[in-house]
């Protein structure tokens, strides 16, 4: 956004949920006079609708959230707090506001859950749940289409599948199982290794969600919409350890585990529908992604010995 001139206000809570100096480098890179970074905890109503009132963007990306499926089970709470009650906080400020053009926000492809077929299309019944990130990642769906209907706000939701690539979250297993490797620790493979994700690139999905902010025709009588990013290409887990192996130029020590709760075995997205609306289509295998993120490990973990 910054690059094709537009000015942009960052807003995060900068919580510990990983480590909060990554964040605060991601940020260090986005320096300049048009953007604007401010420290808000977006389940504090007053705090978030200070902000927004001060410098009343018109469009907004909204991902702030707590991530992670497992983490889930041991502080629920923290999930209700940053999904729920901070998206409607987002929610009412655009009401009020009443001149906001356009909301994307962040769902997951956890939302499919327990469905079993594959690939998982937005048209397909979503009631299946199996973790409580999944559940508040549904209920911001529900709730964003209520605010579409009844205040007229335009509403588009992304559903993301297993995002991965430089500056990428520390919890989830492309950076933990790059780390490990480099350091000569074992790796856990859950799901006894038989499980299939489609990995998508960050570059694809953040054009595809600057896409979907610029893109607005294909609204219909209610103002939200849903589409699909992902990478519309699963790929087993053990192929995807294998080419982070041979990018980190290390073979992993693998230590097979059982599914772990919350889990899905598949993940595969079908997506027609963004092709049809947004013409986006990810370009970035794991063969070209997965060096890139390990590039960026070696150098930011200083695994180069510099
Ligand atoms: N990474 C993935 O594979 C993936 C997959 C599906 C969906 N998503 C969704 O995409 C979005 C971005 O994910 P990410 O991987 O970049 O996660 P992330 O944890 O790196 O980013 C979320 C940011 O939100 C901030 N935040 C959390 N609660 C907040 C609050 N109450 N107030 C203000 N800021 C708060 C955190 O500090 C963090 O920097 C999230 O909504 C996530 O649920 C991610």
């Amino acid at each position: 956004m910054l690059a094709r001139g537009e000015r942009v206000l960052g807003i995060d809570n900068l919580n510990a949920y990983y480590d909060p100096a990554l964040k605060r480098d991601r940020l260090a890179t986005l320096d300049g006079a048009a953007f604007t970074f401010l420290p808000v905890e977006m389940s504090d109503r007053p705090a978030l609708m200070a902000a927004l009132k001060a410098h009343a963007p018109r469009r907004v990306i909204h991902l702030a959230a707590q991530a992670g499926v497992r983490y889930s089970f041991e502080n629920p709470q923290a999930y209700v707090d940053s999904n729920i009650t901070a998206f409607l906080n987002l929610l009412e400020w655009a009401r009020a506001d009443g001149s906001v053009q356009h909301i994307v926000y962040a769902s997951s492809s956890s939302v499919y859950g327990g469905n079993t077929k594959q690939p998982f299309a937005v048209g397909d019944a979503v009631d299946l749940p199996v973790s409580l990130y999944a559940a508040t990642k549904r209920a911001d769906e529900l709730m964003a289409q209520v605010y579409a209907l009844q205040f007229d706000l335009r509403l588009t939701g992304l559903r993301y599948f297993t995002v991965y690539g430089p500056w990428g979250r520390p919890d989830m297993a492309p950076l933990k199982f790059a780390r490990a490797i480099f350091e000569g620790r074992p790796i856990e493979v859950y799901g006894q290794g038989d499980m299939r994700r489609d990995f998508t690139y960050i570059d694809d999905i953040a054009r595809g969600t600057v896409l979907a902010l610029d893109e607005t025709g294909h609204f219909g009588s209610v103002p939200h919409r849903v589409y699909n990013l992902g990478n519309n290409h699963p790929e087993p887990l053990l192929r995807f350890i294998d080419v982070l192996e041979a990018a980190v130029g290390r073979p992993a020590v693998r230590v097979m585990q059982p599914m772990q709760a919350g889990d899905v075995r598949e993940t595969s997205a079908d997506i027609d529908l963004t092709i049809r609306d947004l013409e986006w289509k990810p370009t970035t295998t794991i063969d070209a992604g997965l060096p890139r993120l390990v590039d960026w490990v070696r150098g930011y973990y200083h695994y180069d010995g510099r």
